[in-house]
């Protein structure tokens, strides 16, 4: 194995990290950034790998050895740990600027990377945009756990132990139950015309539903993003389709969902809409205006009211009796599983980088997720829908 060390006072963890793989029978041949050296010195690794410690490209010694394309062809593995803010960033954007990026672009060994920076660096949009990327390349991200900081501060961020780490990559995983099924995500705002400049609308982002379906695509599922008007990027790997009416979101669900394993459904679909849409711009002649409202369909519960549905999974919106307000729509709705969040508090929901969610199954199973970043908790409820799939194909005999 590869063991890139980058700079960040976790890079003294990656000395206990190199003994411990060692113990379990692991080569290890460690590349060290500059930052790195300035925690800790090349000799600690070189002592504990046994083998030489590479720190630069330009090294004729080293290249006389093994160049560094053959150290590339040589490792069966690229860990980096811990991974700095600044090398994520480098590697995201396939630099070759140093030997580590180097290496990381020339070699074809899966790369995996324990992140660890201060917790506002990893929150930065810049560093999750950069995780999103590399996770969608198919890196993988052991970590960060959340905790105390070096720094004084609290928060996710910090590098995984180096047992935990060490446990992650020997421990086969599991293929997702999620891995090659269909899945129907629905996310954003819809808006209403009232004529063909107006409209009625709603303060939904999308961002919870655009990381939830980033996150079904990292399982390996295949995903289509039905989205209202947001401004966000079309994420990765999934095809999106855009809509802007409830009428046209439901059109676009219902085109698609016969042969979808798994439906989804984040967007804040309007449930009015304007009776009758003036064909022109209404003028302000009038002191007063009324305007007529239609109900619009359901979407969610129409897809799971069809004779074969797929699993479903609805949202809830509540501003009191989260919990029991939740329960009462997945049945009423005759959901697989609910989250529910708190609105109109100081704690979450719409237009808001942050959110918590509680999770209910059809079987009465409850979760809460804790507040934290959306992408951090579209992974938590991405792991809960895995499992209480598999539990349902289970059920179903399939
Ligand atoms: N939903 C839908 N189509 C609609 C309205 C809602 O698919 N026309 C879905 C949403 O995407 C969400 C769930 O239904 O997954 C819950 O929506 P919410 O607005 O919280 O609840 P309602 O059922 O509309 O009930 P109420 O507004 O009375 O709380």
């Amino acid at each position: 194995m590869l063991l890139g060390v980058s700079g960040g006072i976790a890079a003294y963890k990656a000395a206990e990290l190199t003994r411990r793989l060692r113990a379990e029978g692991v080569e290890v041949r460690v590349v060290m950034t500059r930052a790195a050296q300035a925690f800790v010195g090349p000799l600690t690794f070189q002592a504990l790998s046994g083998n030489p410690v590479r720190l630069d490209i330009l090294d004729p010694t080293a290249e006389a050895g093994m160049d560094h394309i053959e150290l590339a062809r040589w490792a069966d593995l690229v860990l980096v740990a811990p991974a700095s803010a600044d090398v994520m960033a480098r590697l995201a954007a396939g630099m070759a600027d140093d030997l580590l990026t180097t290496l990381a672009l020339a070699s074809q060994a899966p790369l995996a990377l324990a992140p660890a920076m201060n917790q506002r660096m990893w929150q930065h949009p810049a560093t999750q945009a950069n995780a999103r990327l590399l996770t969608d390349r198919g890196v993988r991200l052991l970590g960060p756990a959340a905790g105390a900081q070096a720094c004084g501060e609290t928060g996710p961020g910090r590098m995984l132990e180096p047992g935990e780490i060490v446990a992650a990559l020997l421990e086969p995983r599991p293929a997702s139950p999620l891995a090659g099924r269909r899945i129907l995500v629905t996310a954003g705002p819809t808006r209403e015309a009232l004529d063909p400049v107006r409209y009625l609308g709603n303060r939904s982002s999308g961002r919870m539903g655009y990381a939830l379906a980033q996150a079904l695509v990292t399982r390996g599922a295949q995903v289509v993003l039905v989205s209202g008007p947001t401004a966000l990027a079309v994420p990765l790997g999934l095809e999106r389709i855009q809509v802007e009416s409830a009428l046209e979101m439901r059109a676009a669900v219902m085109a698609r969902i016969a042969d979808q394993d798994i439906f989804v459904a984040a967007a804040a679909v309007a449930d009015y809409r304007v009776a009758d849409p003036a064909p022109h711009k209404i003028k302000k002649g009038q002191p007063e205006l009324t305007l007529r409202l239609v109900r619009n369909p359901d979407i969610l519960a129409e897809v799971a009211a069809r004779p074969d549905p797929p699993f479903t999974v609805g949202f809830a919106a509540e501003t009191e009796r989260v919990e029991e307000e939740a329960r009462a729509k997945l049945q009423a709705k005759s959901l697989d599983m609910i989250a529910a969040n708190q609105v109109g508090g100081a704690t979450g929901g719409f237009e808001r980088e942050d959110n918590a969610l509680t999770v209910i199954r059809r079987d009465g199973r409850l979760n809460q997720l804790p507040l934290m970043p959306k992408a951090h908790l579209a992974e938590a409820l991405t792991d809960l829908i895995a499992e209480t799939y598999a539990t349902y194909l289970a059920t179903q005999g399939a």
